[in-house]
């Protein structure tokens, strides 16, 4: 593409500098647009627009690529964990084993709780959504570690940021504890990041628990396949809150808030939900005829996707491990066979043909999960839990940019012109 491109708006032309990135689509760099036309662009959705320059996570859409500081998801799924990726992501190359194993004790050394926000989790009703509690306790967060809110202070958004990862899986688990009743665990040092979060979650105080190791490669895969994810909806909203520099905590409280949508993270706990509802293969051509349906809201939860226009890597990952982990744990469950044939029914339709929707990360994960044993309330409380280093990582990266500033979007108003007040008598 050019290096620039011209625009003629009014009769007055004015042009604006393409800028290119190590890969991916050039984007034009419109911050003088208003300025030089008076005009705005309008793009409902950010269909069309970079909202900032990223070296996180690259993502092309119509060759189903997902890299991570260049290096492809599937290598990180199968040959990574969890610790490493998370490392990779916040400090930009793979650590060497010293740097591995100190990130791995600072973190389990934040896994605790301050002993008060155990007390958050009563004033909550049991059969309170997960996600409903994780919202609170995680904007709570801010009222118990002021020394780590300065987003001015590298030192203070680096602690901030390793409690933040740290202290996930074990307000994930007290929320799973609190709606089945049972009592809190604390955390182990000496287990494993995702060991402990199995411990806490399935652990009882009456007996030892033994977390199984095809459990938590499996729970460890999962949160590397949900780590991060370029410019997703609650990316971009832990960035926005950021923008205005509100602390870390009330930041990854509202990404949290905005992936609990069914559009975004809710779509693995609706998509099981629905794959139980169709219940036998028999069913598929109801559900495909009303997802095609343009007078009936449903929609194939766990297809679809943004930016992937062929498949998404991660579904591809997460497919073989549900059939890997299910066979390992012995578990037949129907559901992976209506998934397995709602996939190849729906990827032969020329409907989803036509409009490029293949399955995303929500349509098997739920799949593992339920087999894991979570109910499929916990199963965006755990898309959180993972998501959780992509949003520490992307906020560091944004308070760090130099370009970054409060963001303000503008709008195209469509409501009245300006009229003048008429007091109610005469109305
Ligand atoms: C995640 O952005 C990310 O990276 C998100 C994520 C991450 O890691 O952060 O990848 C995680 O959120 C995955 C997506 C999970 N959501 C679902 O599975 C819910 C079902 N999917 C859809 O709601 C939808 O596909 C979206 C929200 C995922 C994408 O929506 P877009 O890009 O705005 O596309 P669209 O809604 O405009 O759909 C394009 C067309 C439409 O038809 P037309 O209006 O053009 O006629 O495809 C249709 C839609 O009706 N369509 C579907 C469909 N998804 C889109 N029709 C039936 N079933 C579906 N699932």
């Amino acid at each position: 593409m050019a290096d620039t491109v011209k625009l003629e708006i009014g009769g007055k032309a004015s042009e604006y500098p393409v800028l290119s990135g190590t890969v991916g689509p050039d984007v034009i760099d419109i911050r003088k647009l208003y300025g030089a036309t008076g005009a705005f662009t309008y793009d409902p959705g950010f269909t069309s627009t970079a909202s900032c320059q990223s070296a996180l996570t690259y993502i092309d859409g119509d060759q189903g690529v997902l890299l991570h500081r260049g290096y492809p998801i599937d290598q990180l799924a199968e040959q990574s964990s969890f610790m490493e990726v998370s490392y990779l992501l916040l400090n930009g190359e793979l650590p060497s084993k010293k740097e591995l194993d100190d990130f791995t004790y600072t973190i389990s050394r934040h896994t605790m709780l301050h002993e008060q926000l155990a007390t958050f989790y009563r004033g909550f009703r049991r059969d309170a959504h997960p996600m409903a509690i994780m919202c609170g306790v995680v904007g709570a967060l801010s009222a118990f570690y002021h020394d780590s809110t300065d987003i001015n202070d590298p030192k203070q958004r680096m602690i901030a940021s390793h409690r933040l990862i740290a202290k996930m899986p074990t307000i994930a688990a007290m929320a799973y504890k609190y709606s089945v009743g049972q009592p809190f665990l604390y955390p182990k040092n000496d287990l494993s990041y995702t060991a402990n979060f199995l411990r806490m979650t399935f652990g009882v105080p009456a007996e030892e628990y033994e977390p199984d190791p095809v459990i938590v490669s499996a729970m460890d895969k999962i949160f590397i396949l949900h780590a991060d994810h370029e410019q997703n909806a609650s990316t971009s909203t832990v960035r926005l809150a950021g923008s205005s520099g509100a602390n870390p905590f009330a930041c990854i409280a509202a990404g949290i808030a905005c992936l609990w949508g069914p559009a975004h993270g809710g779509a693995n706990e609706a998509a099981l939900n629905m794959l139980r509802e169709i219940g036998t293969p028999d069913r598929i051509p109801e559900y495909i005829a009303r997802a095609k349906n343009k007078d009936d809201p449903f929609r194939l939860m766990g297809f679809g996707h943004r930016v992937y226009k062929n498949f998404d890597p991660r579904a591809k990952v997460l497919g073989k491990a549900a059939t890997e982990v299910l066979d390992k744990l012995g578990i037949n469950d129907p559901v992976l066979d209506t998934a397995r044939e709602l996939e190849q029914i729906a990827l032969k339709d020329q409907y989803f043909i036509d409009k490029k929707l293949y399955p995303n990360v929500d349509f098997y994960s739920g799949v593992i999960l339920s087999a894991i044993g979570f109910p499929t309330t916990m199963f965006t409380v755990l898309f959180a839990l993972a998501r959780t280093v992509g949003w520490v990582a992307q906020w560091n990266e944004m308070i760090s940019d130099p370009e970054q500033k409060i963001g303000r979007p503008r709008q195209l108003y469509n409501g009245p012109a300006q009229r003048d007040y008429v007091p109610v008598s005469q109305r």
